[in-house]
């Protein structure tokens, strides 16, 4: 090594050491002929103090330099005066009396300073993601990553799990998205699908005897992106045999523990608490609620039935439901034009309006609509257990859209309202959800997880008679919220297999086609098995409280699913499209020069 020491090393017990430092040059000032040099590398930052007295040649490197030049110091450990020691800085202790200054790299004027307080604009920072990565936080997220993969990979092997690495060139595998497809050049016409997840794979390894299964697998989705949503992102990616789904998350729960312990020093209570789907939709209106806070949602549906109003009434006849939020002290709080935003949250939720009421201290409900409620007003007060200073709102709607409208106010009133500690963690599953859900493109039935998922036994049956009531033998993960990762106990005879494909629309020919090395091996003697798949990225981010899922990904792409550093994707020249047999139909003004 050219360095004997990194830069977030030396304490006041190397004192009068001969030191070796490498490093970026953070920042240059001189105080009246004694210039301080700030060096710094992923360990940290070191002072370096050039006197006026050093060599010549020294002095000369060190008027030079400039903020990201690459440096070598060498000089001794000092103490650094009184009064000008830093507590905030591991190593303020000490400064490094330079000897000699070696410059290994000069650096242009860099478009930003990974040092300076003031960033630019996050496409400016994925631009020049070198710089970007040379910044103290973002250092601390890829190295919270590696720790939290560590204590994954460490947790697997000591259980007794396979890292078996699974092809990126296959088939397609659905998990829901489109597939980010490879043309073949030696097959005209063919296409590869890179991995949405390594879902049929690790059930094979199931198939082949490998008993339990890990990786930390690649997994590529072309999808509407999001804030936590990457079109390429990375799973940890489990599979057991002869298990049942008390055992998948019991290996999970030991992992939330153990990495809530070591990370954040937490003490996390198992068994984790565990929620039915139809109760979560019922009281939270999502499957994966933010547990951190209350604001339930209740079921006005009998009351309102009596209130005469048109708005409720109307919901009711068409099947559907009116449900409401309790606000505690919300009366006051809210201005009419928040009242007006909330309404907003709630119609962009796909709902009709939004019904605000007030109640006063006399006991009556206040609001545009309060005086279409009549009697039913006491009764919503009754079942609301509101008191005065209350704010109540209510949608009336289908059941999926009262859901989505109420969930949707829950988020925004839980962070606007700073009804949790943002530093909480909330760790729960979501279990027992349907198979199926309607697609509402083609109006069939669409797999809810996937569709290798094995029903619950008891509902078997409802596979021939009633599928709306079949229930999976399905797991979420949910932290603070987010669905940090999802499993299922799958399909192990292929009878059901094929009852499931030809209930999703898939006919016997296709399933054939596409999925005839499963039924095949499903017939071969497929133990009974099941497993889960955790979102790496998410995971980060949550335990990092990060807002941004960019944050927590080396190089990741943007929303628009581009890579503003290398310009991917790009045109290709036309000599590769025709090897590969490809035409595109882009206007020629999109084509590369000569393409
Ligand atoms: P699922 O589709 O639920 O399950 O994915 C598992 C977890 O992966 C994460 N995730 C994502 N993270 C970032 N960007 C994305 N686009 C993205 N999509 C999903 C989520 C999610 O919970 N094969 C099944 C697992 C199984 O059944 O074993 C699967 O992939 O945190
Ligand atoms: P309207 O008669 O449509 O103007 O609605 C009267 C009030 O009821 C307005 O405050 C609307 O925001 C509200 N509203 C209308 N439809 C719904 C609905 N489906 N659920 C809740 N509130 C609604």
């Amino acid at each position: 090594m050219l360095r004997s020491h990194t830069c977030g090393e030396l304490r006041a017990t190397n004192l009068g050491a001969t030191v070796a430092l490498c490093g970026w040059i953070d920042r240059v000032r001189d105080h009246k002929g004694v210039i301080f040099l700030d060096l710094r590398d992923r360990w940290g930052k070191t002072q370096v103090v050039v006197g006026p007295d050093s060599p010549a040649a020294t002095l000369a490197a060190a008027r030079a330099v400039r903020p990201e030049w690459v440096v070598l110091v060498r000089g001794e450990v000092g103490a650094r005066p009184e009064g000008t020691t830093n507590p905030k800085l591991p190593t303020g202790a000490i400064e490094v009396v330079c000897r000699e200054l070696e410059i290994l790299n000069e650096a242009e004027t860099p478009v930003f300073q990974p040092g300076a307080v003031e960033l630019p604009g996050e496409e400016v920072r994925l631009a020049h993601r070198w710089l970007d990565l040379r910044r103290p936080a973002m250092q601390h997220n890829l190295l919270l990553r590696h720790r939290i993969v560590k204590i994954m990979r460490d947790h697997f092997d000591e259980l007794g799990f396979v890292d078996v690495e699974t092809p990126m060139l296959g088939r397609s595998t659905p998990e829901g998205a489109r597939d980010y497809l490879v043309p073949s050049r030696l097959d005209h016409g063919s296409f590869f699908a890179l991995p949405q997840s390594p879902q049929l794979y690790k059930q094979l390894l199931m198939m082949a005897g490998f008993d339990r299964y890990v990786q930390v697998a690649k997994c590529f989705r072309d999808e509407d992106l999001r804030a936590d949503r990457q079109p390429e992102f990375t799973q940890l990616d489990v599979e057991m045999s002869f298990v049942t789904s008390d055992d998948v998350m019991g290996v999970i729960e030991g992992l939330v523990q153990r990495s809530a312990r070591e990370i954040l020093g937490l003490e996390v209570p198992l068994p984790l608490p565990r929620l039915g789907w139809d109760e979560c939709m019922e009281r939270f209106g999502h499957d994966a609620p933010d547990l951190r806070y209350g604001l339930e949602l209740v079921d006005l549906g009998a009351e309102a039935a009596t209130s005469g109003f048109r708005v409720f009434s109307a919901a009711l006849e068409a099947g559907g439901r009116v449900r409401g939020i309790r606000v505690p002290g919300g009366a006051a709080r809210f201005s009419r034009k928040e009242l007006d935003d909330l309404t907003a949250v709630a119609v962009e939720a796909g709902a009709k309006g939004l019904v605000w009421l007030k109640l006063e201290a006399d006991g009556q409900w206040t609001g545009p609509v309060a005086k279409n409620l009549g009697a039913a007003g006491a009764a919503i007060r009754t079942k609301l257990q509101a008191e005065p200073g209350d704010l109540a709102l209510v949608v009336a709607d289908s059941f999926e859209v009262t859901c989505k409208a109420l969930h949707m106010l829950r988020k925004r009133l839980g962070s606007q309202l700073g009804l949790y500690d943002p530093a909480a963690m909330h760790f729960s599953w979501v279990v027992d959800f349907p198979m199926f859900a309607r697609d509402e493109e083609s109006g069939g039935w669409a797999s809810m997880h996937h569709p290798f998922t094995a029903p619950r036994a008891a509902d078997r049956e409802f596979l021939a008679t009633d599928p709306a009531r079949c229930r999976a033998q399905a797991y979420d993960l949910v932290i603070n919220g987010s669905e940090a990762g999802g499993g299922t106990i799958r399909i192990h005879d292929g009878a059901t297999q094929e009852k499931v494909f030809s209930l999703l629309g898939i006919t016997p020919e296709l399933a054939r086609e596409r999925f005839g090395f499963l039924l095949d091996a499903l017939r071969s003697g497929a133990p009974p098995h099941g497993g889960i798949a955790l979102g790496i990225d998410r995971w980060v981010m949550l335990v990092g409280r990060l807002d941004s899922i960019r944050d927590v990904i080396a190089f990741p792409k943007t929303q628009k699913a581009s890579d503003l550093m290398t310009g991917a994707p790009a045109a290709v020249d036309a000599k590769q499209l025709a090897e590969l047999g490809v035409r595109t139909v882009v206007p020629p003004a999109k084509r590369p020069a000569g393409g």
